[in-house]
């Protein structure tokens, strides 16, 4: 994974659903939550929002199957998918889990989605008959066997007028979940720190060398005050009086 300025990567893939305009929200919670957020559309994405959308709230590109094939001087799917800490889906489509299973890659996203070693997430978004489709069941059902995570959909009314499981998962839940997977720079305990709290858990305190040093000492001067016995501090006073005069005088 690449830390840009000690922001992680989260990598947003959005496909072809009229759900797609809510993930510009996203985006833009992840921005300013402290992510670096690269956006991917598919072609049947742009259907529905612009590159533009996401990159006026990112500050950064957003790639499409459009954009340049190199990227830092690597395969523009290879760097997105290395560079990313978790990648998530929103809305994923029937069609995108569909090829996703297959192990196709006719577009950039599905191509980063074979090529990523960092944990995915799909939050779908389609009619509930379509989640309910045997084809779709059984492809979910596959891809949760290989370790990918499905996040919703949830149900309620679906904007194609029917009831039922569909719904994208709320923007700010998603958000919640990311932050979990891959906290951001703010939310990590600098490693330093993370250290001294872990060993002041193991070890008591330990006394340094010059408090040692210092009692040591202490326990020495009064054995030397044992040794000889205190003279009267009158005496003592005398004694140095009439040295200063005699010291005055010469
Ligand atoms: C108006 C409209 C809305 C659509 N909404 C969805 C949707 O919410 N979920 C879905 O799985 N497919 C939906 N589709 C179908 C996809 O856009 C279509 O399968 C497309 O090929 C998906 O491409 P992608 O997965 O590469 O983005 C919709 C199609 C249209 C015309």
């Amino acid at each position: 994974m690449c830390m840009e300025n000690n922001r992680p990567t989260v990598l947003l893939g959005v496909t072809g659903s009229v759900a797609a305009f809510r993930t510009i929200d996203l985006a833009s919670q992840l921005t300013k939550g402290g992510y670096r957020v690269d956006v991917v559309l598919t072609p049947g994405a742009l259907r529905f929002v612009r590159p533009l959308s996401f990159e006026a709230v990112t500050h950064r590109c957003a790639y499409t199957d459009e954009s340049p094939g190199i990227l830092e001087g690597r395969a523009v799917h290879i760097e997105l998918a290395e560079r990313a800490g978790v990648v998530l889906v929103a809305p994923a489509t029937a069609d995108l889990i569909g090829r996703y299973v297959c192990g196709l890659s006719p577009d950039l996203l599905t191509s980063l989605l074979l090529a990523t070693e960092a944990p995915v997430l799909l939050a779908p978004a389609m009619n509930a008959r379509m989640w309910n489709h045997p084809a779709v069941r059984a492809n979910v059902a596959l891809l949760r066997k290989r370790g990918v995570r499905f996040i919703g959909p949830e149900s309620g009314l679906l904007s194609c007028g029917s009831e039922g499981p569909g719904r994208l998962w709320p923007v700010g839940r998603l958000y919640e979940i990311l932050r979990e997977l891959l906290p951001a720079q703010s939310d990590r305990i600098p490693p330093f720190e993370q250290e001294e709290k872990e060993v002041a858990a193991r070890k008591p305190r330990s006394i340094s060398l010059s408090r040692v040093q210092d009692e040591r000492r202490g326990v020495d001067e009064m054995a030397e005050k044992k040794k000889s016995p205190k003279k009267p501090a009158v005496k003592k006073m005398e004694k140095n009086g009439k040295k200063g005069v005699a010291a005055k005088k010469k």
